[in-house]
């Protein structure tokens, strides 16, 4: 897969592992992100990251910053762009099952209940379902 990755400085750490793993596993990742713990602004960032994934040829999307939450409020701003929050591999499934989320958002400095490895991992493998979903991504859709 082809995925776009972009970070601010409260998510250096996380970013250098995620994008290591998904290197690792023959996916091939665009870093927008922060390399060190340079202060940046998490819109910046968002928008750098969503941007590029919609110039296309992107699976998706992985935007991070301390909490995951104003990266992930900035990048859902951008319209075509559906940025999940999510908190463990449940929520990250059903982030694409249900949502067709396009991005996944992660913190930093969360300590979550499982590897954000495997929660990334929950995320790739998962698959829209379409079907009684659909009516509800054309009504966000119309909210842009
Ligand atoms: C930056 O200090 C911090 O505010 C940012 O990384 C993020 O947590 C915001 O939601």
């Amino acid at each position: 897969m082809r995925i776009v990755i972009a970070n601010d400085h409260g998510a250096v750490a996380l970013k250098h592992e995620l994008a290591a793993f998904l290197r690792s596993a023959g996916h091939e990742v665009t870093n927008l992100g922060v390399d060190e713990e340079t202060r940046v602004d998490y819109p910046d960032k968002a928008r750098e990251a969503c941007l590029e994934y919609l110039s296309g040829g992107y699976d998706f999307g992985v935007v991070l910053c301390g909490t995951g939450i104003g990266i992930s409020i900035a990048a859902n701003k951008i319209d075509g762009i559906r940025c999940a929050l999510v908190h463990d591999a449940f929520t990250a499934r059903l982030a694409r099952e249900h949502n067709d989320a396009n991005f996944l958002a992660l913190g930093g400095r969360v300590n979550y209940a499982e590897k954000p490895s495997d929660i990334l991992t929950a995320f790739m493998a998962a698959k829209y379902e379409g079907g009684r979903h659909a009516e509800r991504l054309a009504k966000i859709a119309a909210l842009e």
